[in-house]
């Protein structure tokens, strides 16, 4: 497909990235049971953080659009620092596009476009997390020829309590 165009965010999307933002931490939700809960004060505090990160110049948050709809976006972060190498690394902290236009690479130009920031600012690795069970997003990274390399393992304090208990 390639009647959508990629462009930057800019003030007059905040609410629809807010609301994009909201449908993505639906789908991890639905994805994984285990996973946090947004809360309704959490849902409250996204405009103000998507309004600081259009501001940040480590972050770049880019917007998918056909016929004037957004129909989604990505948002990606460099980090530069001297106590670990690579010392300056990209991060694709958070992705959406909207379900009745999946599987038409518009994913896959976000990222192409995401790139650019992240090869402009010299990052070495890039990252990105998505929880068990997120189905597209495994296979969307993985197509990418990202590999996990960290896993963020869960119980609850009763069941752990309880295990040690009958240990
Ligand atoms: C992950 C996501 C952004 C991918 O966007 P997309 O526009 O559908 O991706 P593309 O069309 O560019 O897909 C590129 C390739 O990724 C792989 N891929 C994408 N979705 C996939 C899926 N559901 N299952 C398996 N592979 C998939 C395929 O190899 C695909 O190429 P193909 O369609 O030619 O086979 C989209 O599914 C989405 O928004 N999911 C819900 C939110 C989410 O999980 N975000 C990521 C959190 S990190």
């Amino acid at each position: 497909m390639n009647d959508f165009t990629i462009r930057r965010a800019a003030s007059p999307d905040v609410e629809r990235i807010v609301e994009l933002g909201l449908l993505l931490q639906e789908h991890v939700e639905e994805s994984n049971p285990f996973v946090w809960r947004i809360t309704e004060e959490g849902k409250k505090l996204i405009k103000k953080k998507v309004e600081a990160d259009l501001a940040n110049s480590n972050v770049l948050v880019l917007i998918a659009e056909a016929d004037g709809e957004v129909i989604g976006y990505v948002q990606g972060e460099v980090t530069s620092r001297s106590d670990h190498v690579p010392g300056t690394v990209g991060q694709v902290s958070r992705m959406y596009v909207v379900k009745q236009f999946r599987r038409r690479g518009v994913g896959r130009r976000l990222i192409k476009e995401l790139c650019k920031f992240f090869n402009s600012n010299k990052a070495e690795d890039l990252t990105v997390r998505y929880v068990i069970g997120n189905k597209e997003a495994e296979g969307f990274w993985r197509k990418l020829g990202f590999e996990p390399i960290i896993t963020t393992s869960r119980t609850s304090a009763t069941e752990l309590d309880h295990k040690l208990r009958s240990w």
